[in-house]
């Protein structure tokens, strides 16, 4: 039986921190055995809103990478592939423009949101708002029907099955399949000062390869309760991000239930509650942090993964590309 294809990436701007591990990593993580599964190094979409800054998007493409490899991503299972190797994804990316308008480019809640967050006005790059094509791209050219992604990818999924449809409708074939997001029913992961967004450049993050001082540092400053004052009063669980880390990441349900009663009722510190989740951060970090180090010791392992997995992806992705072009009913010479 041939095992169903998961397509995912991340944009190569930094190192990934644990937002990424609970909202996809963990599921891609799960999936190594059950799919076919292709993690793309998305260093072209990367490109669309870091134009300025190529230099940052070549660096961070080994330390995702490595962060990929330091989790447990197992290249022998799991192809790690480069976007920008891949001439497949531009080309389709090219066809792709043709089957969605600007207005609705425009309208994707994701693109509105990252416009308004990185501030460019009027002066959108004509790549970053047409990076949903691309992306319908990335996913289409591996035929994968599993995207597992952190939830505000859901509306490029959604744009990318809309490609689907009018291509197949226009070909009048089902040549693409369309795509189900993959999402984790613990949303998305605030950054330890509550904001909704964990980023790097919003100082409020966890890297993976955090120090276990670091670590401490971060879940010392966490934003709880500011009005859990006094360890006999009730606090509040709702907003309080160590109460969120712990629904993600402590896999006693039950005592992280128990905690929360005895939180609201109050006597329950914060120093306790924040013990408990430094304990367990360190406890999933330290072996992603140690193999890491390892790991970063011998480049030339990590590039070779990087070029073997791409040439993989090409042959596939080449492929589809000639599949589209042909049921299109382009020219041929
Ligand atoms: N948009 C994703 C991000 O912001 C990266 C990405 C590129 C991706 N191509 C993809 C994710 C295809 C899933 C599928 O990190």
């Amino acid at each position: 039986m041939t095992k169903p294809i998961i397509l995912t990436g991340d944009r190569t701007t930094g190192p990934l921190h644990i937002g990424h591990y609970a909202g996809s990593l963990a599921n891609r993580l799960a999936c190594q055995d059950s799919h076919e599964q292709f993690l793309l190094l998305a260093d072209t979409q990367a490109l669309t809103d870091n134009a300025h800054d190529p230099e940052k998007v070549r660096r961070s493409v080994t330390e995702v990478a490595l962060d990929y490899l330091a989790v447990g991503i197992d290249p022998t299972r799991t192809t790690i592939c480069l976007q920008s190797h891949l001439p497949a994804l531009a080309e389709l990316s090219m066809l792709y423009l043709n089957f969605v308008t600007v207005s609705r480019l425009e309208r994707n809640p994701t693109v509105k949101d990252e416009i308004r967050a990185r501030g460019f006005g009027r002066d959108i790059p004509a790549g970053f708002l047409c990076y949903p094509a691309a992306q319908a791209a990335d996913i289409t050219a591996f035929k994968a029907t599993v995207v597992p992604v952190g939830e505000d990818q859901a509306p490029l999924i959604e744009q990318t099955n809309e490609i689907v449809r009018r291509v197949n409708a226009t070909a009048n074939q089902q040549i693409l399949p369309e795509a189900v997001a993959v999402i984790p029913k613990t949303g998305r992961l605030p950054g330890i000062d509550g904001k909704a967004k964990m980023s790097k450049s919003g100082g409020n993050a966890i890297p993976l390869s955090a120090s276990p001082d670091e670590i401490s540092a971060a879940v010392k400053a966490m934003f709880t309760d500011p009005n859990h004052l006094r360890i006999e009063d009730p606090g509040r669980i709702e907003g309080n991000v160590v109460f969120t880390y712990l629904d993600a990441f402590d896999r006693d349900k039950t005592a992280v239930e128990a905690l929360k009663e005895h939180y609201q009722q109050g006597g329950l510190g914060d120093g306790v509650v924040k013990k408990r989740l430094d304990d367990i951060l360190q406890a999933l970090l330290g072996p992603i942090r140690t193999r890491r180090t390892q790991l970063s010791k011998d480049p030339g392992y990590v590039l070779d993964t990087i070029k073997q997995g791409t040439e993989r992806a090409r042959e596939r992705t080449d492929a589809t590309k000639r599949e589209v072009v042909e049921h299109l009913g382009l020219f041929r010479l």
